[in-house]
């Protein structure tokens, strides 16, 4: 992954590069980089803040031969893959919170915002977007998401080279995506479930503009998540937002 990279100073959202550059025909492993994003993109149609030169943005194309509902398991493998190059390079222990945000320290370090452009029963390409605050002063994060954000450099005390980082992570994804080509579901899923620690956890989880709170029981092998309710209900989670040990 990575052997070819598309580099910009600046784009609207690597995501929609790279989905271009792929309907275009670009490999698989294929990546686009950018200094900073003007329209950068987050879940749930939320912008993220790409300031230039300090963070990574990027956007890595596969093609991999998997039916569209094992989709999800890729995005599972892209936030292990991101957490433990957040450890290696850090030297801390990130945790990652459903679906796929990494966590330090209980804030928010790094996103993921997967696309796939697929038909009834073959996915064409998907896009692993990933955006890590690296280098990024604490000042910088608007006031709304101070108190939820965080950067490597803010957890460690010290810059980090985001070329380093860069390499590492591209190393992780590929070595996790073969895994997952060889293995299947069950690394995946020991690996995300490892790092997760959900079980067993209260939160409050948002989704639809309904709000439940409950206990965390598991996710499926697709990535849901699975939740036991106050009232006592089971309820399947496709996307939301969850806060943990809500008051
Ligand atoms: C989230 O909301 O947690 C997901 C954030 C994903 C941001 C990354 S930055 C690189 C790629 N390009 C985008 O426009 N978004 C993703």
């Amino acid at each position: 992954m990575g052997k070819t990279i598309h580099h910009f100073q600046t784009i609207d959202s690597t995501n929609s590069k790279a989905y271009q550059l792929a309907l275009d025909g670009a490999e698989e492993g294929e990546a686009v980089v950018a200094e900073s994003q003007e329209k950068g993109r987050g879940r749930l149609g939320r912008p993220w803040y790409s300031p230039p030169s300090l963070n990574l943005y990027l956007s890595v194309i596969l093609r991999p031969r998997i039916p569209p509902r094992e989709a999800s398991l890729l995005t599972l493998m892209a936030a292990v893959a991101t957490a433990e190059a957040v450890e290696e390079v850090s030297g801390l222990v990130p945790l990652i919170k459903w679906p796929n945000d990494i966590l330090l320290g209980g804030r928010k370090v790094a996103g993921l915002l997967n696309e796939i452009h697929s038909g009834t029963d073959r996915i064409h390409f998907v896009i692993l977007g990933i955006g890590v605050n690296l280098n990024m002063d604490g000042k910088l994060f608007s006031r709304e998401i101070r108190n939820v954000a965080t950067s490597l450099r803010k957890e460690m005390g010290r810059a980090v080279s985001r070329k380093v980082f860069l390499q590492t992570l591209l190393q992780k994804l590929e070595a996790w995506y073969e895994i997952f080509l060889k293995e299947g579901a069950p690394p995946v899923l020991k690996a995300w479930r490892d790092r997760a620690q959900i079980k067993g956890r209260p939160l409050r989880v948002t989704s639809s503009g309904e709000t439940l709170t409950g206990i965390a029981v598991d996710i499926d092998s697709n990535g849901n998540l699975m939740i036991m309710t106050e009232d006592g209900r089971q309820k399947r989670i496709l996307a939301g937002d969850v806060e943990y040990d809500p008051k």
